[in-house]
């Protein structure tokens, strides 16, 4: 896995998954442009990373319609991009009797229709380099169902059908586009998950992975390989990251 000379844009680079994502992409050799919304968490993962000029771009994603003017605007700045991750999520649990109509529309606009919007940007001629991977982070949520996470699974289940019918669209623009659907990996959002269930279910939840909890780097690595040229001939997929977790 080689991304030398590469520009990856990574959203949700300040924290968890998104963080070790910029960590391995530059460690490969690649330029990482970090999205979220607070500067100084975005700050201090770019001071952390190997080689560089890498760039700290904060971005509220809540708002999709402004996204593709806003890629445009920083290709125009820091050159083409090769590659889009899509991590920047929210998890919420919550039973379906304690949603809300804006509980929905925050999710979907955060996790499922920033992506859209960010690969409508990415494959904008003069955006990308001609070709490039996207790569959006999904869930085991959206492959199999938990009670209290209906929303989030529906969001996550987006992702997986949007990127097949993507991946069809942008293949004759040589732009793949791929998904990494993990199980729990201890960050800021599964620490939000273990602080709403019980301890009796949060170490249920633990027993359900037959390889134990995963680590940052076990789906930073499986993004990194579906970015650089070492899949080269896989798009449309959703990459199952998870210890097990849904072989059962
Ligand atoms: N951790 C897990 O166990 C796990 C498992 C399966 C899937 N996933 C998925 O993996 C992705 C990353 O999860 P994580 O655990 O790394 O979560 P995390 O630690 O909570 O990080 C979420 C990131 O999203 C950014 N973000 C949130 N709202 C945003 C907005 N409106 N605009 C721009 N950025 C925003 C946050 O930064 P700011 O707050 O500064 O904006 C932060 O950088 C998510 O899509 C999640 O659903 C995680």
């Amino acid at each position: 896995m080689d991304l030398s000379g590469r520009t990856v844009l990574v959203t949700g680079a300040s924290s968890g998954l998104g963080r070790g994502i910029a960590d391995l992409v530059a460690q490969l050799g690649g330029r990482v442009i970090l999205v979220a919304r607070d500067p100084v968490r975005l700050e201090a993962t770019r001071a952390a990373l190997a080689g560089g000029p890498h760039v700290v771009e904060a971005f509220d994603l809540s708002n999709p319609d402004g996204i593709p003017v806003w890629i445009r605007e920083l290709a125009t700045r820091h050159g083409v991009l090769h590659g889009l991750v899509h991590s920047a999520g929210i998890l919420t649990t919550k039973p379906l009797r304690m949603q809300s109509a804006s509980d929905w529309e925050l999710a979907m606009r955060i996790n499922v229709s920033a992506g859209a919007a960010l690969a409508k940007g990415f494959r904008q001629r003069g955006v990308n380099a001609g070709a490039g991977s996207i790569v959006f982070l999904s869930s085991v949520m959206g492959l199999v169902g938990q009670p209290g996470q209906v929303l989030y699974s529906a969001t996550k289940g987006a992702l997986v059908a949007m990127t097949r019918s993507m991946a069809l669209e942008l293949a004759r623009e040589a732009i793949r586009v791929n998904c990494v659907a993990p199980a729990v990996v201890m960050t800021g959002m599964s620490e939000e998950l273990q602080k709403n269930v019980s301890p009796e279910q949060f170490a249920q939840i633990t027993a359900q992975h037959p390889l134990g909890l995963g680590r940052v780097e076990d789906v930073a690595n499986a993004v990194a390989f579906l970015l650089a040229d070492s899949a080269r001939w896989i798009t449309g997929i959703t990459l199952t990251v998870d210890g097990g977790y849904t072989a059962q």
